[in-house]
């Protein structure tokens, strides 16, 4: 793996060259020679500038490197709409981070490009894959603290590809898993797993209320699904993300990590390209701007507590303040009852902001779909004070702010937004 650190070009260089991703040719936004699987093991660059491990070993070994302030904050999906908001947020406070992201996720290099643009070299990219065990451990090693998102989030793909999904969500997990137990002074870790361990939830017994589910047991309906549930894996993509969780909780168990879990359900938020199969709030905002029909699987009453991706952030933040409390602990994470609306209720909230109601195809219900799923927050309450600050019309309001421009920067100088967000 080549060195992809701080001292390269700037976003834009035209020396950037297309790369292979899956099938597709893609541009990244940084030139090729930092987007390499091959790993060099010498400890200087041809030009005989140092790569990062002989500039640790040079500085004292790993352990007095990692006791720098300056080691930068690993972030695996990086790129992603989480881990770009995140990445923001430790920028701004003056802490590098360290991007390891392979841009599988369509769209996201803009991220990065916004991310340099922004804070500049201080956001370190690598171009790499959670699969390669090794470029993981070797970023794991730079780091000071570790947040581990990525992963194929797309319930629909795990079930095109099942073993891509294991591969990327439970493998991935594993090598950093075992990167981090190879240290004598591991990184404290943030796991993001998903509401999607606990299953359809079919034994909630559920009325409707106007367009909505509700739970008929009172508790459940003030406070929502908590921790204790069982675990009931759906879909191979429950399967995969729900190993990793079990994975991490047991290595914190078994080998003394400093690791959390954070069982998040649906996040939503500015740097979000939704799509129907991931990220759904944005997905129907983008629809509703650009005038096109969307698509509800299922009568529309499912109900999600929705987290504003800065209220997550927040929760992150105070999940490695409070890391020697709560390591080897799992949390749900979401914007809990107070927070919830079901498809058809977003579908009125957008049709108020934007003036207009998109037209509704509806579909069969999908694998695994949750008629109802609320998080109940309280643990992490408990734990570290934090609740939810901004309520889903608020969220949904910056969104489409931030949407709107998105897709106006977006749209061809002759085109329409529309055509423009078909990639996104
Ligand atoms: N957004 C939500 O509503 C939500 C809900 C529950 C859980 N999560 C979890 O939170 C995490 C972040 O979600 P997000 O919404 O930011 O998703 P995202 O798709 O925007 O970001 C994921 C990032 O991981 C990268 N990636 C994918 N496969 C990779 C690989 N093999 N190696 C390296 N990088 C890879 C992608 O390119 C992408 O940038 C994911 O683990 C997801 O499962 C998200």
């Amino acid at each position: 793996m080549k060195e992809t650190d701080g001292d390269k070009p700037a976003p834009g260089d035209e020396t950037a060259a297309a790369i292979t991703i899956g099938s597709e040719q893609r541009t990244p936004p940084f030139p090729s020679e930092t987007v390499s699987d091959d790993y060099h093991p010498e400890l200087k660059l041809d030009n005989g500038s140092p790569r990062s491990l002989f500039r640790l070993c040079e500085g004292g070994g790993l352990e007095a490197a990692r006791a720098s302030r300056n080691r930068p904050v690993l972030i695996t999906g990086g790129a992603g709409f989480v881990g770009a908001n995140l990445a923001h947020r430790l920028l701004s406070e003056g802490r590098p981070v360290l991007l390891f992201d392979n841009l599988s996720r369509r769209g996201v290099e803009q991220n990065l490009r916004w991310l340099r643009a922004t804070h500049g070299n201080r956001a370190q990219v690598e171009i790499a894959d959670v699969r390669n065990a090794l470029a993981l451990a070797r970023a794991v090693e730079r780091s000071s603290q570790v947040f581990h998102l990525a992963a194929q989030v797309a319930v629909t793909t795990s079930l095109d590809d099942p073993s891509s999904d294991f591969e990327i969500n439970a493998r991935g997990a594993l090598n950093l898993l075992e990167a981090l137990r190879a240290l004598n002074d591991p990184p404290p870790l943030v796991f993001t797993s998903t509401n999607k361990v606990y299953g359809a939830l079919g034994d909630v017994e559920l009325v409707r209320e106007g367009a909505r589910y509700q739970p008929r047991d009172g508790k459940i309906r003030e406070h929502g699904i908590g921790e204790n549930r069982p675990l009931d894996f759906h879909s191979p993509y429950g399967c995969s993300k729900g190993a990793a969780d079990q994975y991490v909780a047991d290595y914190a168990r078994s080998f003394g990590l400093p690791a959390v879990v954070f069982r998040m359900s649906c996040v939503y938020g500015p740097r979000q390209f939704g799509t129907e199969d991931q990220g759904w709030i944005a997905h129907f905002l983008i629809r509703a701007i650009q005038g096109q029909p969307l698509n509800i699987y299922g009568d529309g009453c499912q109900v999600r507590d929705a987290l504003f991706v800065e209220d997550l952030i927040n929760a992150f933040m105070l999940a490695q303040k409070n890391m020697a409390a709560i390591a080897g602990q799992v949390f749900n994470i979401g914007g809990g009852p107070s927070n919830t609306v079901s498809l058809l209720e977003l579908i009125n909230l957008i049709s108020e902001i934007e003036g207009a109601a998109p037209e509704i195809l509806f579909g069969e219900w999908r694998t695994g779909d949750q008629r109802y799923y609320v998080s109940d927050t309280r643990k992490f309450q408990r734990a570290t004070g934090w609740r939810p600050r901004v309520n889903v019309f608020d969220g949904a309001c910056r969104l489409r702010e931030w949407l709107r421009e998105w897709l106006r920067e977006r749209a061809p100088k002759a085109g329409g937004a529309a055509r423009a967000v078909a990639t996104g």
